[in-house]
């Protein structure tokens, strides 16, 4: 296994005061019914169908598909886009707003980056102050990630919200995708009074233990919607940065025991509540880099559509 540069460096420079004091509530962790892996297996598709070209570039009218053949469902439902992004900041932002009439739904997905390999081994992590509670800390490329992004996705959020009142707004992503939306989520659920639906797959940890606790309570103590963040056995990514660097994640996380590329099902699916963060998939240990298989399969290959002549940078 190899350590990147930020790893080795990182963990030689710490005094073992620095290490954050981890009082993990050790609740007895519990699996999920079919009905909810259903509603898992759905909601997933629209996070693999913002890795599809065609559904964040220039398509605004048009329907959702995914080349790779991974969202039937999504495909078979009554869609349209009324946003897309990419291309357009620094930071590559890229995905959709779109309506699904037949679950009653806006969703806001964003994609993962090609690079997220880069990103494991060169990224640098530092705070921003996302001015969302007193203490509260988000990474600072994920957080610029959304606010390059924000005016037009919220201005396309209100448009939307005049026509559809009534309808659920779900926030997705995968990887380096479910980190912006968990931002995302945080911050429309505070600042423009949605409740929001949060389906963060493979996402890296991206807010400071303030942070994290506060998006935490959001859904459990401020019922702004639900937050669902999913891991992947002994996937890397959700791993980092490191505890040890002062990152913690959102609860609950719903950690997927099942193989890679194997058909999940419910009892593989283990739910670690508010405040046990040092089990599931933080528990397997140092994240080993290699071990990318698991990052891609999130009850289906999730970034499937990334393959098309856009590879892995
Ligand atoms: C935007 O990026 C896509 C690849 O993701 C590329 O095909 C397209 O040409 C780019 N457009 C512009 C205007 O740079
Ligand atoms: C926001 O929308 C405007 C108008 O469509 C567009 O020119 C601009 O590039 C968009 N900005 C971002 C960051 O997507
Ligand atoms: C899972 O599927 C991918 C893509 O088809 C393949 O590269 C990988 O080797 C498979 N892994 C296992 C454990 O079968």
């Amino acid at each position: 296994m190899h350590l990147p540069r930020f790893l080795v460096a990182t963990l030689s420079a710490l005094p073992c005061s620095a290490l954050p004091a981890l009082q993990a509530r050790e609740s007895t962790p519990s699996t999920i019914t079919p009905e909810t892996l259903a509603s898992f297996d759905f909601w997933v598709q629209y996070a693999a169908a913002a890795y599809c070209e065609p559904n964040y570039i220039a398509q605004a009218g048009q329907k959702l598909a995914c080349w790779a053949g991974n969202c039937p469902a999504v495909e078979a439902a009554d869609t349209t886009i009324l946003l897309d992004f990419s291309n357009a900041t620094i930071t590559d932002t890229a995905g959709f707003l779109a309506v699904d009439h037949t679950h009653s739904s806006l969703i806001l997905a964003f994609r993962g980056s090609y690079s997220v390999r880069n990103w494991v081994t060169d990224a640098t992590f530092l705070y921003t102050d996302p001015q969302l509670c007193p203490g509260c800390f988000a990474e600072l490329g994920f957080w610029s990630a959304w606010t390059n992004v924000r005016a037009n996705i919220t201005a396309a959020l209100t448009r939307a919200r005049e026509q559809y009142p009534t309808y659920s707004l779900q926030v997705v992503g995968h990887s380096l995708g479910a980190a912006i939306a968990t931002l995302a989520a945080a911050d429309l659920r505070a600042t423009a009074g949605e409740t929001v639906e949060l389906y963060a797959f493979a996402s890296p940890r991206v807010a400071n233990p303030v942070l994290a606790q506060y998006i935490t309570a959001q859904a459990t103590q401020q019922q702004k919607g639900a937050n669902y963040r999913f891991t992947h056995t002994v996937d890397p990514v959700p791993n980092l940065p490191l505890l040890a660097m002062g990152y913690s994640h959102v609860s609950p996380e719903y950690h997927i025991t099942a193989p890679d590329n194997s058909t999940v099902v419910a009892s593989q699916v283990v739910v670690y509540s508010d405040g046990d963060y040092v089990r599931g998939n933080t528990g397997v240990g140092v994240p080993d880099l290699l071990r990318f298989d698991a990052h891609h399969w999130y009850f289906e290959r999730a970034d499937a559509c990334i393959e098309s002549g856009l590879p892995w940078r």
